[in-house]
């Protein structure tokens, strides 16, 4: 843990160890950089400057709130999966745009969704049908999300909507099948979201795929939505092409052009930050086990799957001290990855995981009884701040009648 990292994860550290910085806050926790959402923000916003386009933050990678007022100044607006976001976009960021995605919005739910959403996308051309003339009526921007059948990502299905068999957006064949003339009236958008953090010549050959497809279409849209899963803020992103691609989009087809990523908001702009709390050993391997949990407070270690970033970790070799770091909790999966340090562990050690802002608060969970990490936002000034106060009220409220619920009954 003493080597000075400039990974692009652990660089807003300035060479300093986590320990310097963090070894006051009460582990396991999540630490949030303003400086990593400003770096990305920025660069989204030259490229809004740039083409006209405009950026959305899908809200499933990232819905830290109190970070909205420094996101707004760089973005057009939230996207949302559905009514609780969507009232979150309208709320945490006014006076920006809202849209909505939904696989099938409820009958429920679409008025309160209508209050809050100013563009709303439908999945499927029943949806459209059911939903669409009630939102078109009092203003609402429609679209349609189309699949366009082209996967771009190989061995990763569980990340590609284009995956055969896939439920989202409607391609072609259904469209010709289902989409009456009508239905197309209603329509002011397509919506496409393919890839997953992919670089801008995936998007690309996405885009040729669209275009072909649905040529005789685009000429009566006002706006084109390209989705999420560009990488645009990693570096080495090809950030030249993607503005080619939405110039000559706006160009062809006179459209409006809307990006929403999530990973680009928030990649690279935080840690989680573990201690560990036991050490022990199968065999020849060691196990250190931490007060963090994959499953619980990074799903997507398990679910993609990924090995995290970790400061210090060094590559495998010769007289390395090698790891399997895992979670406190019953899963025997419950593994983080097998990781090499220059110095053995000890119990008590402060351990640094990076790129953990994003689809980790907003996915994580408390099975097993593990309480949530609490949210800690570092300024641009340095200065630490704690903006969560998890306990087991925000376990147990999950699992039962609440007391107020049980006054009201008595
Ligand atoms: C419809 C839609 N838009 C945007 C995104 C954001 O993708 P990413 O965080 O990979 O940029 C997703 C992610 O699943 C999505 O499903």
């Amino acid at each position: 843990m003493n080597r000075i990292e400039n990974r692009p994860s652990f660089c807003l550290l300035n060479g300093k160890l986590p320990q310097e910085i963090f070894s006051v806050l009460p582990t396991p926790c999540y630490i949030i950089e303003e400086a990593g959402l400003q770096k990305n923000g920025e660069i989204l916003s030259s490229i809004i400057r740039n083409t006209g386009c405009k950026i959305l933050l899908a809200q499933k990678a990232f819905s830290n709130y109190d970070f909205y007022p420094l996101l707004s100044d760089y973005l057009s607006g939230t996207e949302a999966s559905g009514l609780f976001e969507a009232r979150l976009g309208a709320e945490k960021m006014p006076k920006k745009e809202v849209h909505v995605f939904c696989a099938a919005y409820r009958e429920k739910e679409f008025d309160e969704l209508l209050t809050y959403a100013d563009h709303i996308v439908f999945n499927s051309p029943g949806q459209l049908k059911r939903f669409g003339p009630k939102a078109k009526e009092i203003g609402k921007s429609i679209g349609l999300r189309i699949n366009p059948q082209c996967s771009t990502q190989e061995g990763h299905a569980i990340y590609d909507p284009c995956a055969p068999t896939s439920r989202l957006g409607t391609t072609r064949e259904i469209w010709d099948m289902q989409m009456t003339e009508e239905l197309v009236e209603l329509l002011d958008g397509l919506h496409f979201h393919t890839l997953c953090e992919q670089d801008a010549d995936a998007l690309q050959l996405t885009l040729h795929a669209v275009e072909e497809q649905f040529a005789d279409i685009l000429p009566r849209m006002k706006w084109l939505n390209m989705g999420g899963g560009h990488h645009i803020t990693r570096e080495g992103y090809d950030i030249p092409l993607l503005e080619k691609l939405i110039i000559g989009v706006q160009n062809q087809w006179n459209v409006e052009v809307y990006l929403e990523p999530g990973e680009a908001v928030a990649l690279n702009a935080g840690y989680l930050a573990a201690r560990v709390l036991d050490i022990v050993q199968n065999h020849d391997t060691k196990i250190a086990i931490l007060d963090v949990s994959a499953a619980c407070h990074m799903p997507d270690v398990i679910e993609m799957p990924y090995t995290p970033p970790l400061y210090g970790e060094i590559s495998e070799k010769e007289g390395a001290y090698s790891y399997i770091l895992a979670g406190p909790t019953c899963l025997a999966g419950d593994v983080i990855g097998r990781y090499c340090f220059e110095q053995p562990l000890q119990i008590g050690d402060m351990i640094l995981f990076g790129d953990m802002a994003i689809y980790s608060t907003c996915k994580n969970n408390t099975f097993n009884g593990m309480s949530l990490p609490n949210i800690w936002k570092r300024g641009t000034d340095g200065k630490l701040e704690q903006l969560t106060d998890f306990g087991y009220q925000d376990f147990s409220m999950r699992l039962g009648r609440r007391k107020s619920d049980i006054s009201k009954k008595n």
